[in-house]
């Protein structure tokens, strides 16, 4: 079945699965069109600014509200701030990619937390996950009330049919689930991707500046789904993460019974490939900034919970330039990961699935063998293809798991490929 979307961002959206199921001119009528019961799902505070408020009304075929007590299950290997089961070395940081399990595996049984910061109590910081499944998720839901979920899939497409309606999301796409809102991942064959889970505000596009009013991503290019919901009876559970914990409750029926919707807190998609991408036409380098393609504040001006940045296929034709980034020791910590291909800073090691961290502060930059290439390579107009590194960069740093720190593809010699140079 083809899916089916509603174009923008923040968008107030209204849309129905079933003719005549959402209420017109009102939210709460006393009696609502087809019996559904009405629920309102806030992802703000309701008194943040107007162009901040984020709420969506919901009408269901039952509340959501009907549903047994939440029992704790084990924790696997998700973890959630404050992230201090182990010190966090100055150190520069690389894994190879983590493979996807043999044995069956659903999204919520692959997660693993790789780093982190904050916690998710204090609304502040962010978690990044690996997911690794080989079959869908088919009676049970994951919801998240610590942060919404940005999916980055690297390996195999994946489909979110959420309570708001159904996202499929392919490598290269990226998507976000809002807080609070149920969902499941559907699969057809084995993923892998990244994930990040963002404690604060919520990611919204930055400002543009002396950019103007077009350019990086553009509001039209995403992609919210329309309403879509299954009237399924049997045994269901929801897993809630809650605090950090993982979560369990029973259901009789389904809780994608979300008929029809309206409101602008909503999942949505985003093709990378539509971001249209600036930077230098003379010489030098733009900060990584000028990639960012969405931003979560972190009440500071201009200091970013997280920044959401992508180095997507592009020219280069910088004249006199050192083209890849110089060194550098930032105040701003980073996560990298790769989609695929290759990344113009790195000549070997950083590996499609892979993850790097930079924290605060740490010395890095081109490795050797990217150095000697770029410091003495004819410049010509020259296009980096076939390629898509991201990062996840925020003010504080990542702390990484024990998991992370002791999986056998976190490299051990990471620190040499900055050796060597006369
Ligand atoms: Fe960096």
């Amino acid at each position: 079945m083809k899916i089916s979307y509603q174009s923008g961002f923040g968008n107030t959206f209204s849309t129905e699965a079933v003719k005549g199921a959402l209420p017109i001119g009102q939210n709460s009528p006393q009696k609502t069109p087809r019996g559904l019961y009405p629920e309102v799902l806030s992802g703000t505070a309701f008194t943040v600014p107007r162009a901040e408020n984020l709420s969506s009304w919901l009408y269901k075929l039952r509340p959501s509200a009907m549903h047994a007590p939440y029992r704790r299950l084990a924790q696997g290997l998700v973890r959630s701030g404050p992230f201090d089961e182990v010190d966090t070395p100055p150190n520069r940081l690389r894994w190879n990619p983590l493979p996807v399990p043999a044995k069956a595996t659903d999204f919520i049984d692959g997660l693993v937390t790789l780093a982190g910061s904050g916690d998710a109590g204090s609304q502040s910081g962010i978690a990044v996950h690996i997911y690794r499944a080989n079959r869908s998720m088919k009676d049970r839901f994951f919801t998240n009330a610590d942060g919404e979920l940005m999916f980055m899939p690297q390996q195999g497409a994946i489909e979110l049919f959420t309570e708001l309606g159904r996202l499929e999301v392919a490598p290269g796409e990226v998507a976000v689930v809002p807080r609070g809102v149920k969902f499941q991942v559907r699969i057809e064959g084995p993923a892998r991707g990244y994930l990040c889970e963002n404690y604060g505000a919520p990611f919204r596009l930055p400002e543009l500046g002396p950019i103007g009013s077009q350019g990086l991503a553009q509001k039209r290019d995403f992609l919210a789904p329309v309403a879509a919901f299954e009237d399924r009876s049997g045994s269901f559970q929801v897993v809630a993460k809650f605090l950090g914990g993982l979560w369990a409750s029973e259901l009789r029926h389904s809780p994608l019974d979300v008929v029809a919707w309206h409101g602008n807190y909503a999942p949505y998609k985003y093709d990378l490939a539509r971001f249209m991408a600036i930077n230098t036409v003379s010489f030098d380098h733009a900060d990584p900034s000028i990639f960012t393609v969405l931003s979560s504040p972190s009440g500071q001006p201009g200091v970013a919970n997280c920044d959401f940045v992508i180095f997507p296929p592009r020219w280069m034709v910088a004249e006199h330039t050192f083209r890849p980034p110089w060194f550098h020791r930032n105040m701003m910590s980073e996560l990298m990961g790769l989609v695929h291909g290759a990344y113009d800073a790195k000549a070997g090691g950083f590996l499609p699935g892979g993850i790097s961290i930079h924290n605060c502060m740490s010395a890095h930059g081109p490795d050797l063998a990217s150095y000697d290439k770029a410091s003495s390579v004819q410049l010509a107009p020259h296009k980096l293809d076939n390629t898509l590194a991201f990062m996840w960069e925020s003010r504080y740093a990542f702390r990484p798991t024990k998991a992370a720190l002791a999986a056998k593809q976190l490299q051990k010699n990471y620190d040499k490929v900055w050796d060597g140079f006369k």
